[in-house]
């Protein structure tokens, strides 16, 4: 039997405390699929004095994981610490200068720094894997670099954070609020240590931006992508697709287009009989077109403890099966001197339907501006629909609904910004964009 692989593992929170628990309870039966022992040998974290649930004995503790990544008897270095910069960042280029192989789950530090941590690694003859880093156990990076090689993607797009599904979903079905959802999600240990970067759309952009780059070759851009959160969707937005025949998900999608790549992150509404429609809660789901395959639709959980550590532990145990001397799988899916500048495509180029809704003072001629913007700016409407609140009054405010077929962005943006200025709407205007799957 080959040598034990001794790894080093960087935060044991959510994650990395399921990992060791796991690697423990399951050493056998990895053994034998390995054909070599895998034993955690190092560990960091910042509180030594913490019960995380898990034995402890003959791991040697590091209260830094640089000093882990530069001093430990180890083979692999796994990062579960977070965060796009500091401990995490200097933790792995330390460990990749050094020669180990590298495992994370974090997302942030490879939209930010992938493109030179893949260099690193290459130069360095090292293993990068990162299965854990998007939608969590659905093992779409293997897919994207290993699986579908040849094939020319067209459009990817999918529900990759699991908080903000999770609050959308117990918001329309169990009229929870926003706060409420979010605080539960965060005790389930789905959200980031920040959750603002769940709601507001940046984690489901860090992990769009990396499929991005897998799928289409390029350079990542996580600074390129357009970005709207779900703290804006109300519960009647919620009930008002539903009545249309939609459910408002979190979405991020690439789609390549004549004037380039086309990469956003925002509340989306998708026709309530298609399958990504149906998935709930935590689950995540990525959708992968392309020429030669056609649609590859992936459905799984998409955070928690377990859930992500078994993303981590298939990418612990490809190592522990890779051979010496054996030829790498190239980090980014093509060696990462190769990858090509990334062409951002305009947003007010993207065209596709709107819902916008509107609340309007109750007053003549109020219905017949709207429709007359519409027309201005070329937008054919699929409905134009009134909510009137009885009993109608002067001072009630009501609410108009729009959806419209497939119109430029720009369009859109100059006819509800006409709107804005004849002085009947109350408040803001929400405008959510509609993605229609294939088929
Ligand atoms: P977490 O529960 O907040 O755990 C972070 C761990 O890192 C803790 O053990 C913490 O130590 C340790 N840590 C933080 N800063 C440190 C520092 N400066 N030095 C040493 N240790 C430090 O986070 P998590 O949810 O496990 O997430 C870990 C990573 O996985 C993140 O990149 C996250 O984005 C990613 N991820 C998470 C999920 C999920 O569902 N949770 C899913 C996919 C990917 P203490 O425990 O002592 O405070
Ligand atoms: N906070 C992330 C989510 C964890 O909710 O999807 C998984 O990446």
């Amino acid at each position: 039997m080959a040598d034990a692989l001794k790894i080093g593992v960087a935060g044991l929170g959510t994650v990395g405390a399921s990992l060791v628990r796991i690697l423990h309870q399951r050493s056998n039966a990895l053994t034998v699929a390995c054909g070599r022992p895998i034993i955690v040998t190092a560990v960091s974290a910042r509180d030594k004095t913490k019960d995380r649930g898990i034995a402890m004995d003959g791991i040697l503790w590091f209260d830094d994981p640089v000093t882990m990544a530069e001093t430990a008897d180890i083979d692999v270095f796994v990062e579960l610490v977070g965060g796009a910069e500091g401990a995490a960042e200097q933790s792995v280029r330390t460990a990749l200068t050094r020669g180990l192989h590298v495992v994370t789950a974090n997302k942030a530090l490879l939209s930010r720094h992938g493109v030179e941590l893949a260099k690193l690694a290459e130069a360095k003859g090292c293993l990068l894997n990162y299965e854990a880093a998007v939608a969590g156990g659905i093992p779409v990076i293997k897919t994207l670099r290993e699986s579908l090689t040849g094939n020319n993607f067209s459009r990817i797009y999918g529900i990759m954070n699991g908080t903000c599904n999770y609050i959308l979903t117990r918001m329309e079905r169990e009229g929870l609020s926003f706060a409420d959802c979010l605080k539960e999600a965060q005790r389930l240990g789905y959200a980031e240590a920040d959750p603002s970067f769940d709601i507001e759309g940046n984690d489901t952009a860090h992990k769009l931006s990396i499929l991005t780059t897998l799928a289409f070759g390029c350079e990542i851009a996580a600074d390129q992508i357009y970005l709207e959160g779900i703290t804006n969707i109300s519960i009647e937005d919620i009930h008002a697709a539903a009545d249309l025949g939609y459910r408002i998900k979190l979405l991020g999608v690439a789609q390549k287009t004549e004037s380039g790549i086309e990469q956003r992150v925002h509340p989306t509404m998708v026709p309530h009989d298609s399958v990504i429609a149906q998935v709930d809660g935590v689950t995540n789901a990525v959708a992968l077109e392309s020429d030669i395959l056609g649609e590859l639709l992936m459905v799984g959980p998409g955070a928690g403890g377990n859930a992500t550590a078994s993303a981590v532990l298939g990418d612990v145990t490809d190592i522990a099966k890779s051979r010496p001397g054996a030829q790498n799988v190239p980090v980014l899916g093509r060696p990462a001197h190769l990858l090509d500048a990334y062409r951002q495509a305009e947003m007010q180029s993207h065209e596709g339907g709107y819902f916008i809704r509107l609340t309007v003072q109750d007053r003549t001629g109020v219905f017949a501006s709207i429709a007359t913007r519409m027309a201005e700016n070329a937008i054919s409407l699929e409905s134009i629909v009134q909510h009137a609140k009885e009993p109608a009054t002067a001072d009630r405010p009501q609410t108009i609904i729009l959806v419209t077929h497939a119109t430029m962005e720009s369009a859109v943006r100059k006819a509800v910004g006409a709107i804005k200025g004849e002085g009947y709407l109350i408040g803001e205007p929400q405008v959510i964009r509609i993605e229609r799957p294939k088929g």
